[in-house]
């Protein structure tokens, strides 16, 4: 079977390895793909958003699976394309993505189905999300509705914050009309975990866990990213007794609910979860493979990834298992000097060949026979070990042996794992 990816970053790059393991696929392709996935994919020159240009492309070449990567083809509704040419694709149709694409979607089903998660409102009026706003207890935390590139999201410490965050994001649309509707929700307090299942619409096959870092800097400071690093599996923050909660309250109530809906999801479900004192609550729902989450999952997934993405489709999940590596697996970002502000492109990637990780690309080029920079985050360095503290000592040592101009990382990627 030949494969098709859809995406450009280090989580398309992780897809493509993977899915060339299997002794299914004779061929794997990704539009538009970067410098490192050039190694393990042919490269086609589309863009995400030209539906035509991938349909035509999947047809004449004969692409039996396509696999979508990022959260706006979704959005763009590329699945129901696809499979209105009768072509297979993974990834959940337009609809069924909204409950990424619209937070005030997500929100009311949570809502509907039970599903622990922050107390809020919802407003598509500026002056009712102030009125909501100013009889909350401070921090408040703000979301333009729509996909906003992560940076919709604003904790405001004061009331005066809250009410200018609702001003930027509902009156002078700083996220265009991501920010028609906004989510005026309770800060939570607690650790972060990301949870991965492929959902089929009956049932669930959940991923083990793994924790994301989102600020630039150590320790939690500095602007929030896209993802700083990973690791997994991440059971001192998501401990059994709480897996099972997860599962129960949060997939189990997703399944049904969606039935009940009459939404017909299938796809890789992606709560972003806060590990809170009264048990996990959902902050989002993301409707596809998170990056870097994905680099490590997929480090420890043991068995062929085409074998789940087509139960999925197929609605076969209840007869199916995964079997993943007991050890773990630590990712380590290193961006552009700069990110998630402006930062220069173009620099020379030096010593990859030295690192004994495997190095997954996000924003590289080729250039002659080197690698050079072309985004904010560059490559995800990732290694696997028996232990998470092993695991980071030889994510950390490979990285130290590549060198750019202006590479930064953060020095304390799975420390709070230990
Ligand atoms: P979201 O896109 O909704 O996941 O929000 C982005 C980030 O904002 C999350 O990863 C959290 O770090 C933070 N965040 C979102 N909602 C809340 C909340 N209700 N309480 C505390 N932090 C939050
Ligand atoms: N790592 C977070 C995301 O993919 O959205």
């Amino acid at each position: 079977m030949k494969i098709l990816v859809l995406g450009s970053g280090g989580r398309e790059h992780a897809l493509c390895w993977k899915l060339k393991q299997s002794p299914r696929v004779t061929a794997v392709f990704c539009a538009p793909g970067n410098g490192g996935i050039a190694e393990v994919a042919t490269c086609v020159p589309h863009k995400i958003s030209e539906h035509d240009a991938l349909v035509a492309f999947a047809k004449s070449e004969g692409i039996g699976l396509t696999v979508v990567g990022p959260d706006d083809a979704l959005a763009a509704g590329i699945v129901d394309r696809f499979q209105s040419e009768s072509l297979r694709v993974f990834g959940p149709t337009q609809s069924a993505a909204r409950l990424e694409s619209s937070k005030v979607f997500a929100k009311e089903f949570m809502f509907r189905h039970g599903i622990p998660t922050a107390a809020s409102g919802q407003f598509s009026s500026a002056q009712e999300a102030r009125a909501f706003a100013a009889k909350m207890n401070t921090p408040i935390v703000v979301k333009a509705s729509g996909l906003a590139l992560g940076k919709g999201v604003i904790i405001a410490a004061t009331h005066a914050e809250a009410d200018a965050a609702i001003r930027e994001i509902m009156e002078e649309r700083k996220f265009g009309d991501a920010g028609a509707e906004v989510v005026i929700e309770e800060f939570l307090e607690g650790e972060e975990c990301s949870i991965h299942a492929l959902v089929d619409g009956r049932s669930f096959l959940l991923f083990p866990s793994a924790q994301d870092h989102k600020r630039a800097l150590d320790g939690d400071q500095g602007l929030n990213t896209g993802g700083m690093g990973t690791f997994s599996p991440a059971d001192k923050v998501l401990p059994p007794a709480l897996e099972q909660r997860v599962r129960v309250e949060v997939l189990e109530r997703f399944v049904a609910g969606a039935r009940a809906d009459g939404l017909d999801f299938r796809g890789m479900l992606f709560p972003g979860l806060m590990i809170t004192k009264d048990g996990p609550k959902v902050l989002e729902f993301n409707c596809r493979f998170g990056d870097p989450e994905t680099q490590v999952l997929l480090t420890r997934l043991e068995i062929d990834l085409v074998d789940l993405l087509e139960a999925t489709i197929d609605q076969r999940l209840d007869a199916v298992s995964a079997r993943w590596k007991p050890e773990a697996a630590v990712c380590v970002i290193m961006a552009s000097g700069g990110y998630p502000g402006a930062y220069a492109g173009g620099k020379t990637i030096t010593g990859l060949e030295k690192a004994d990780a495997r190095v997954f690309h996000a924003g590289t080029k080729k250039d002659g026979d080197a690698f050079v920079t072309a985004g904010g985050r560059v490559l995800g360095v990732t290694a696997l070990a028996p232990t998470l503290a092993q695991a980071r000592d030889r994510a950390y040592l490979a990285v130290k042996q590549i060198t750019f101009d202006g590479a930064q990382y953060r020095t304390d990627i799975g420390a709070k794992g230990l």
